[in-house]
């Protein structure tokens, strides 16, 4: 998508460079830093400390990560190297390992030789196929967008709220969540979108940056404030990404996300979760016992980031001295709680039957 009328990706391999240059998104929305990884353990980093993060772009970043490891060293034992040093990076986003098994299966299959090379189309292969199924997930959501649009008066937004950031920078291109908010804007439909501030990392502030650059009408809000708005009737649909997504529908996202659906329930309001397949976890089917849940450091609790007066970016402390923090990064929504999964090949709804009957090909042995 664009950033002062450029088109980027978040992650793109520089041909002139022969280097994969990604987005640092520590710094977003302040400031636009554009950074090359070099080594594994560059790529390992990058996952770990969150200059990349959104699960689709954690698993694309592997997929490069392996690419050019290969180029050192191509041999069975590099791949597991690289493979166990990429793994080892985030638990949750399944998308990881996804990439990671999905590279790793198809380089053991041919010749050192040819590695490095093989596994850099592969790489540019999974990159491409997340903007394809993100475009998807938005024409998929735009008619869910267009359908709520019908049944207001002409010219009233569809409000949307949603959390975290699922948006292009969380992917390759297009964002899962943000998907159809973009696809609405292009088709004339109004739209406004309740953007949650999302603590700790306050990934709203980077959905708020993405929207506004493209001219979509969006609020900031705090975490807390949704469940009021939901009861004052001003939103339409929640709509929100996700890090993995059981057989039977449980959504496992940004920490929060289970309280907006308990909210949404409770004011009957429609709450969507755009899934792209691979964030599938097909081996797990209860989500609140079965998906692991990352625990991040307090410092990311006890400070805030943020734009200083001097024009810098820095830090201040919340909290008083001594006082321990707990920081779990994800939560699991229970699939009664969603209405509907909207994924690149259709909207789904969220139970083991209407997800195994979308995707039959992709059901574990
Ligand atoms: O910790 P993060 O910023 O990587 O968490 C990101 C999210 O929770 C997103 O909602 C999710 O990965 C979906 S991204 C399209």
């Amino acid at each position: 998508m664009k950033v002062n009328g450029v088109h980027y990706r978040s992650i793109w391999y520089d041909n002139e460079l022969a280097k994969v240059r990604i987005i640092d998104q520590r710094w977003l929305p302040h400031d636009f830093r554009i950074v090359e990884l070099e080594t594994l353990n560059d790529f390992a980093v990058s996952i770990r400390d969150m200059w990349v993060r959104g699960a689709p772009l954690i698993g694309a970043t592997a997929a490069y990560g392996i690419a050019i490891s290969m180029e050192n060293d191509a041999s069975d034992d590099g791949l597991q190297n690289a493979y166990d040093v990429l793994m080892k990076t985030r638990p949750t986003a399944v998308n990881l390992r996804w990439s990671l098994d999905r590279v790793k299966m198809e380089l053991s299959e041919i010749p050192y030789e040819k590695r490095a090379e093989e596994a850099l189309k592969l790489a540019h292969y999974v990159a491409e196929e997340d903007v394809g199924i993100n475009k998807r997930i938005g024409e998929f959501g735009l008619e869910i967008v267009k359908n709520i649009a019908a049944t207001k008066p002409s010219g009233e937004p569809v409000r949307l709220l949603t959390h975290c950031n699922a948006g292009w920078p969380a992917t390759v291109d297009w964002g899962t969540a943000t998907s159809p908010m973009y696809h609405a804007h292009e088709a004339g439909i109004p739209i406004h979108v309740w953007v949650d501030e999302t603590r700790p990392r306050n990934q709203g502030a980077m959905t708020a940056w993405e929207l506004e650059s493209h001219g979509i009408s969006n609020t900031y809000i705090t975490d807390n404030a949704g469940g009021h708005l939901m009861q004052h009737g001003m939103v339409d649909m929640v709509i929100v990404g996700t890090d993995r997504t059981t057989a039977q529908g449980d959504v496992c996202n940004k920490i929060g996300t289970y309280l907006k659906a308990l909210a949404a329930h409770d004011n009957n309001i429609p709450f969507y979760v755009a899934l792209p397949s691979p964030t599938i976890d097909w081996r797990i089917t209860d989500g609140v016992n079965g998906i692991p849940i990352e625990e991040r450091s307090e410092r990311e609790v006890t400070h805030i980031q943020g734009r200083t007066t001097g024009d810098g970016i820095g830090e201040v402390k919340v909290t008083p001295e001594g006082v321990p923090s707990s920081n779990p990064a994800f939560d699991v929504t229970p699939n009664r709680l969603v209405t509907g999964l909207i994924t690149e090949r259709g909207i789904s709804a969220a139970s083991q039957e209407a997800l195994a009957e979308m995707f039959p090909d992709m059901l574990e042995g």
